[in-house]
């Protein structure tokens, strides 16, 4: 019972540290979100360091950044090893619609997740989109400029990489606005490829063909633009009446939105990043939740009115950021601190079960080796009893059969020397529990019925009886004439057990050996 009770426990003490262990290996599933940038610029910085800041609230997801450097071929091969890298979801930014499109097919097919953010593919074989809509800011670029220019004047337009989807969008969106004006014209257009060297380059091409007025360019971004206002200074253009307008105004002094602060641009879109937004978009899918398939960003226009005070927020948000790192980093040292006391914890608790285990096994043998001292020394009690008890049977057989001859009933002097030879001969053994009568007529040279017919006749008890009243009695002297234990006492007088000696003792003196006289 009591050892059921100790293994019990010891089971639960297991099972303790079988949850501690599992809590401590984290119940959390953990993902890997490979993100595939067509580029490597500012504005995909930005949304590297919001989806990297979305990580803090979202414990065990793994982002795995890859940047293809504008090239097509390149993007591929990294989307290829992101995915044989085991990611469990696929952001991509494809770099041009009609060459990835295969590849990221493929990746879909297989059943990965695929976010298209801010460039699209010309499939419908992608899980979700999130990205701002071009179009409306090509056409709420190409407003502001109609409307700087009071409707009428020259347009230069340098549109972004050739067969990406910002590009071909912003385009449209752009020439719709401008067409709705017929004193506007878009006199020359281009080709960059997001660069600012691509920006500049191409301004040089147009100017090297034409030497009319500009009085805007439209940059398909910032960057774009900046290079063709260079280009047009280094071609000595007036640009002072120039407006020079591109996209994602960038919340630096000398991303777009500084440009436009400083006058340096005459007006920007916001292109949106939302990174905390894509984060959510990629856990919901790879949890199973609702997730919407197209989600737009909102733009909205920068220029020389409000750059300024978007400038000051930006610089909150970023010293808000700094604190969010700060505490990230404060967390995660408690996290580590955290789950080092869980493994001690479940280190001591493992020792404690493993002592706890030892401790029922030694108990369990401990009262095993009791036990079987009790079955012995009952088992020795028994013997000794049942011996005795067939010695007085036997004798009471004897005294039955008949064949008794009364001796006279006066102690003659053969008789007292015949009992002083059987009581030295009782004495001389007497420490022997396995002596019996058998022995001593044996040793009187007489049969065991003739000696106890003499002891019968002699002293009226049978030959045991005098044996086991000789024991007690001298067990008594030696009681009361030493200081030796009820055992070795026992011994002395040719008990084996010390039990059964008390237990005698009692019946002939009807006291206990422990008893005083
Ligand atoms: O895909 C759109 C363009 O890519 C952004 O406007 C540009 O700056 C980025 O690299």
């Amino acid at each position: 019972m009591h050892n059921n009770f100790i293994f019990e426990r010891a089971i639960l003490i297991f099972a303790v540290i079988l949850l501690t262990v599992t809590s401590c290996a984290d119940a959390k599933k953990n993902y890997i979100i490979a993100v595939s940038q067509c580029s490597e610029d500012s504005w995909r910085q930005k949304l590297k360091q919001e989806l990297e800041m979305a990580t803090f609230f979202n414990e065990g997801v793994e982002l795995r950044f890859a940047s293809a450097n504008d090239d097509s071929h390149i993007q591929k091969r990294q989307i290829d090893s992101l995915l044989s890298s085991g990611a469990d979801l696929l952001i991509v930014s494809p770099n041009q619609t009609d060459l990835l499109s295969d590849e990221i097919d493929k990746a879909y097919e297989a059943g990965i997740p695929v976010i298209l953010f801010d460039r699209k593919t010309d499939s419908r074989k992608y899980t979700a989109f999130m990205g701002a809509d071009n179009c409306q800011i090509g056409n709420m670029l190409g407003l502001f400029i109609a409307d700087k220019l009071q409707g009428k004047g020259k347009i230069v337009e340098i549109i972004g990489l050739r067969g990406s989807s910002p590009a071909a969008e912003r385009h449209e969106g752009f020439v719709s606005a401008i067409s709705r004006f017929p004193g506007l014209e878009i006199v020359r257009c281009e080709y960059g490829d997001w660069t600012e060297e691509s920006g500049e380059t191409a301004m040089k091409q147009i100017l090297s063909g034409y030497d009319g007025e500009v009085d805007a360019v439209f940059g398909g971004n910032d960057r774009m633009a900046l290079g063709a206002r260079r280009a047009m200074m280094q071609a000595g253009r007036d640009i002072s009446n120039t407006l020079f307008v591109g996209v994602d105004a960038l919340p630096e002094p000398d991303g777009g939105m500084g440009l436009v602060a400083d006058s340096t641009l005459s007006a920007s879109a916001i292109y949106p990043t939302h990174g905390d937004e894509l984060m959510i978009l990629a856990l919901d899918i790879l949890r199973g939740r609702d997730y919407p398939k197209e989600t737009l960003l909102q733009s909205s226009i920068v220029t020389p009115e409000n750059a300024s005070i978007l400038l000051l927020q930006h610089e909150e948000v970023i010293r808000q950021a700094g604190y969010l790192k700060t505490m990230n980093a404060q967390a995660g040292k408690m996290r580590d601190s955290l789950k080092l006391q869980q493994i001690i914890l479940g280190l001591v608790l493992l020792f404690l079960a493993i002592f706890v285990f030892l401790l029922s096994f030694y108990a369990r043998a401990y009262q095993q080796k009791k036990l079987l001292n009790a079955k012995l020394q009952y088992e020795m009690e028994t013997v000794a009893r049942q011996r005795d008890e067939l010695e007085m049977e036997r004798d009471k057989l004897i005294e039955l059969s008949g064949d008794c001859q009364e001796e006279s009933d006066h102690l003659s002097r053969r008789d007292s020397e015949f009992m002083q030879k059987f009581y030295s001969v009782l004495d001389k053994h007497l420490d022997n529990p396995d002596i019996s009568v058998e022995d001593i007529s044996a040793e009187l040279c007489m049969s065991r019925a003739h000696l106890y017919r003499k002891v019968k006749s002699v002293t009226g008890l049978s030959p045991v009886e005098i044996i086991r009243r000789t024991r007690l009695e001298k067990a008594d002297k030696l009681l009361s004439e030493t200081g030796l234990n009820i055992s070795e006492i026992a011994y002395r007088v040719g008990f084996s057990s010390a039990s059964y000696f008390s237990k005698c003792y009692r019946d002939y003196f009807n006291r206990l050996p422990t008893d005083k006289k």
